[in-house]
């Protein structure tokens, strides 16, 4: 594949939000044209791609109006339409991941039953076509509380998952089809990405452990590298591995997973492309997840996925109470301190808990680096 780089091939990337921006980033350093698609003018790669056309993911005539200008497609959400990647395919365009991977993972339902039938460990779980059924199967005790309802289709970030620990829950139930899953008594979440070439080598990034804002479900603190066993360590990526493997997804897979309370390693949910637990590989690793995915779809070796430094990855999330053109202040005060590095993704509105950027804080010792990282989520504000 060497011939691609500074050449008139074309990469096509769906979608052009801050993983669409990293990627293309990353794609210029070999000289590599982007196309990308996104139906913003405004999205954080309009600057970053060679060309930005303008189409929405979602819609079939789009994305295969949009697949058939490049030479090899690639993703950076999975909600994109299928039905189109799967003509582009007999059209032979090649697309990375495989259209059947992501058919999967859309849908939270095919996803559980895609770990169960290739004996991936993950939480218990029912499939229900409504909330109505969820709530007859408690009536008639089949089901038990807590539980975690999910939506089968379109949750993200956090939306379309709901606890319910309580009758009273029952009617606050998500009104979609979903999974219901077990609750796992989590002692640690942690993720793995992993990526996969064509030729079937894996190479693992070291597990990171996530921690979440309670208020808005989103990963507000990420650690690398996390802090778990070795053994520990060495299973998460056995079994990330094994994810890869068995959706033989080219590219990158991120993997969370959830560690209980005894111990045992279970899948949460994958992603077939960069994602927000990889954005610290740009620094501190010898191979940022960027690179890691386009060396994959391009048939090269994989990168080295050593440690430099080690690193807390914050989401620079908008301020609640704020919504409309952005400001960010404390800027000046945090990139005063030693190892911070800022990527403010472009979005030109706020909202609140909107993923408007993130910092990667390095520091040989990772108890300062989490000091670090209190000080500039305290200083740093995106407001309107
Ligand atoms: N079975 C479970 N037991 C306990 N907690 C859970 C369970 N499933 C999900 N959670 C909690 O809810 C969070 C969000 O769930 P999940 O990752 O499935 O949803 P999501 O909306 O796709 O998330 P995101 O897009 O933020 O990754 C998990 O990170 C975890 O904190
Ligand atoms: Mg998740």
């Amino acid at each position: 594949m060497e011939q691609l780089v500074s050449s008139d091939f074309k990469l096509g990337v769906v979608a052009g939000g801050q993983l669409g921006k990293m990627l293309t980033l990353a794609a210029s350093n070999w000289d590599v044209k982007t196309f990308v698609m996104d139906s913003d003018p405004n999205c954080p790669s309009a600057h970053t791609s060679s060309e930005l056309v303008i189409g929405d993911f979602r819609s079939f005539d789009d994305v295969l109006a949009f697949g058939r200008k490049v030479d090899l497609l690639t993703i950076e959400i999975e909600h994109v339409n299928v039905d189109a990647l799967d003509q582009l395919l007999k059209e032979g365009v090649c697309i990375s991941p495989h259209p059947e991977a992501l058919r999967i993972i859309q849908d939270k339902g095919l996803q559980k039953q895609f770990y169960q039938e290739n004996d991936l460990p993950s939480a218990a779980f029912r499939l229900f076509e409504s909330a109505d059924a969820i709530r007859a199967a408690y009536a008639e005790g089949s089901l038990e509380l807590p539980f975690v309802q999910k939506s089968r289709t379109e949750g993200y970030d956090g939306r379309g998952v709901f606890v319910a620990k309580t009758q009273e829950d029952l009617d606050r139930l998500l009104p979609t089809a979903s999974v219901v899953e077990a609750m796992v008594n989590l002692s640690k979440e942690l993720a793995v990405v992993v990526c996969r070439n064509p030729s079937g080598e894996t190479k693992c990034f070291p597990p990171v452990e996530m921690q979440f804002n309670p208020e808005a479900n989103l990963v507000e603190f990420l650690m690398c590298p996390a802090d778990v066993s070795e053994a520990i360590a060495k299973a998460s990526e056995s079994l990330a591995e094994k994810v890869a493997e068995s959706m033989k997804v080219v590219g990158i897979l991120a993997v969370e997973m959830f560690l209980d309370e005894e111990g045992t390693l279970l899948v949460n949910e994958v992603a077939p492309r960069p994602h927000n637990s990889g954005h610290h590989t740009i620094e501190t690793l010898y191979t940022s997840q960027y690179e890691q995915h386009l060396r994959a779809i391009f048939g090269f070796p994989l990168g080295s996925t050593r440690i430099k430094v080690p690193s807390i990855m914050i989401n620079i999330l908008g301020e609640p109470g704020y919504a409309g053109p952005v400001k960010y202040q404390g800027l000046t005060e945090c990139m005063a301190v030693e190892g911070v590095k800022f990527h403010i993704y472009g979005k030109k509105e706020t909202r609140p808990f909107r993923k408007m950027g993130h910092a990667t804080i390095m520091d040989p010792d990772i108890h300062r680096a989490v000091e670090k990282a209190r000080y500039v989520q305290q200083t740093l504000k995106v407001i309107a």
